[in-house]
């Protein structure tokens, strides 16, 4: 069975060595610190058998309460297709929805075609493509879902 709980101190480590080959070079210790710090109660982890198997990262613009971010999300490979990205989603939204939340939105390498098929499966709609999202010259796709 799969437990959705807050991110804790303690998993830091941890959380770094599954980040880092899902996530090479996109800074994944930094980025925990930051949102740690800044969204706690956004920062989610799955844990099956004592073992965290993935973890989920969300945010809300300053600017629009409204608007929720999801900034990443990963299972790791032995635990994909089990419908753990799913419950993390579904936690992440379900607590941005109560914090007044009413749309989430993500950005995707265009060829990380499991995760736009995840994407897809679970709600999100394409809204374009931004070029040079990420330097350099890095596009990504976004998409929006309404909660
Ligand atoms: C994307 C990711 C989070 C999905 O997590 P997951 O726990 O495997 O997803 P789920 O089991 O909840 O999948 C739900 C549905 O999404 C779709 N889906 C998920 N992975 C898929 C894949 N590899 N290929 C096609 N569809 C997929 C399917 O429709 C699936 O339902 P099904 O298994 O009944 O067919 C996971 O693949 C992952 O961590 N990838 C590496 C990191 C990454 O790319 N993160 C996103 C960066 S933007």
């Amino acid at each position: 069975m799969i437990t959705i709980r807050n991110f804790q101190d303690s998993d830091y480590p941890v959380l770094c060595e599954l980040d880092a080959p899902m996530f090479s070079g996109m800074g994944g210790p930094i980025l925990f610190r930051h949102i740690q710090e800044l969204f706690g109660d956004l920062f989610l982890v799955a844990e099956m058998d004592g073992d965290i198997i993935g973890y989920i990262l969300g945010g809300v613009h300053l600017e629009d309460a409204a608007r929720g971010k999801l900034i990443r999300i990963g299972v790791c490979p032995g635990h994909q297709r089990k419908e753990c990205g799913t419950q993390l989603t579904a936690e992440l939204f379900s607590r941005m929805k109560s914090r007044g939340v009413t749309s989430v939105h993500v950005t995707v390498a265009l060829e990380n075609s499991a995760a736009r098929s995840f994407y897809a499966k679970i709600g999100f709609v394409q809204k374009e493509i931004r070029e040079n999202y990420f330097y350099p010259d890095i596009p990504r796709l976004v998409l929006e879902k309404t909660l």
